[in-house]
């Protein structure tokens, strides 16, 4: 990975106070919960992004080896006032200045080997990464347990992006050979085993490369969708809709499409404490079903998947995944595939075969090792 230190001393003329490290993530399972007050169940990534960062006497500088430009803003002002990728830096100095807090000045040089644009959190990443540094050189108090709230906040009301809490939590609080049962409406956390490499199994992880499309509005309507299902069955949210009296419930709203929106919230929650409960008892391989109905879910019901990640998805599991399901917000980004360790080579040739048949864009795989979340260097 690039010399972050190197560039901080390239851009400011001196070293920098320390490194911070924030990863991305993908989620094993839970998918459009979280802003449904549900649960989720993320573990991090081994690709990060890591800030350089010093204590300055004024305002706030940003260069990136990933950006033609550096960036400067005595104050981050409104939502607004600095837009691009610095919005993701000025969003965690509002937010943090907004909960009132005294933010220390600081520059910053960024680096990342975070896959962008692929549904892997890149940028939750920088925003945990600046969040931890600022904390960190300010000394400010703020507990981890409320850290992915002002980094969630950033993203909402200073980006723009009306995404729920999952990414953010996932960046600040997974640790390494785990993954991150959360409760969205509590924020308590449980750190979940996931030692996949100690049972000869992997989790393939492949990026589908297909084009985004869409995926601000459909996502904004997915989460308007769920919140008016809400209002109409009279729950503070989703997660309060019982999955056992679930098909009663259903009968209560007449829109067909609203209805196949709310069973996919519901039965995904349920199928996260399912997954948690099997691997509480170390029986791993047994969530792959969970995880493949999952990803049908998401296909029928909420309707976010696109034709390369089902073609991943399907090639995947004809070639002896456990399950395997797409992963993150939707409209393609990433699949990911439980499989035995030593099936990593022929599942990837099985989802390439899949897509040179279909015509699609090359996939790019990469196998996905539970890791460290935010944590100074
Ligand atoms: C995106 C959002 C998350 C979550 C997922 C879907 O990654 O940022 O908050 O809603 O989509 O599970």
């Amino acid at each position: 990975m690039t010399d972050v230190a190197a560039i901080f001393r390239d851009q400011y003329g001196q070293e920098p106070d320390g490194l911070w490290a924030a990863p991305g993530r993908v989620n094993l399972i839970g998918e459009h919960t979280d802003y449904n007050d549900g649960f989720v169940l993320p573990f991090a990534l081994p690709e990060r992004v890591v800030a350089a960062a010093s204590r300055a006497s004024s305002g706030w500088r940003v260069c990136s080896d990933l950006q033609d430009q550096p960036v400067a803003f005595s104050d981050a002002g409104s939502p607004g006032t600095v837009t691009g990728w610095a919005a993701y830096v000025a969003g965690i100095v509002w937010a943090l200045a907004e909960a009132g807090h005294e933010v220390p000045p600081a520059n910053f040089a960024i680096t990342s080997d975070v896959p962008l644009g692929a549904g892997v959190s890149s940028s939750a990443a920088l925003e945990s990464a600046v969040l931890t540094a600022l904390i960190d050189l300010g000394g400010l108090d703020i507990p981890v347990a409320e850290r992915p709230a002002l980094a969630q906040r950033a993203e909402n009301r200073y980006v723009g992006a009306p995404t729920g809490i999952m990414d953010q939590s996932a960046s600040i609080r997974c640790e390494a050979g785990r993954a991150l049962f959360l409760d969205c409406r509590s924020q308590e956390v449980e750190q979940i085993p996931f030692d996949v490499a100690a049972e000869g199994l992997a989790v393939l992880v492949v990026n589908s490369n297909a084009p985004h499309q869409h995926v601000d509005g459909e996502y904004g309507a997915r989460r308007k969708s769920c919140e008016e299902a809400a209002r109409l069955l009279g729950v503070p949210a989703l997660r309060d809709v019982s999955a056992d009296d679930l098909d009663e419930t259903l009968e209560k709203l007449d829109d067909d499409v609203m209805r196949r929106r709310v069973r996919h919230v519901v039965t995904e929650d349920q199928r996260v404490l399912d997954t948690v409960a099997l691997l509480r008892s170390g029986r791993i391989r047994e969530i792959g079903p969970l995880m493949t109905a999952s990803h049908a879910s998401m296909r029928d019901d909420f309707e976010i998947t696109v034709a390369e990640v089902d073609v991943a998805v399907e090639a995947a599991l004809m070639a002896g995944a456990y399950g395997a399901r797409m992963t993150g917000g939707g409209f393609g980004g990433c699949i990911l595939a439980l499989i035995d360790a030593d099936r990593a080579d022929a599942v990837t040739t099985a989802v390439e075969s899949a897509y040179e048949r279909h015509g699609f864009t090359a996939p790019t795989p990469f196998v996905a090792v539970p890791s460290q979340g935010a944590t100074r260097l």
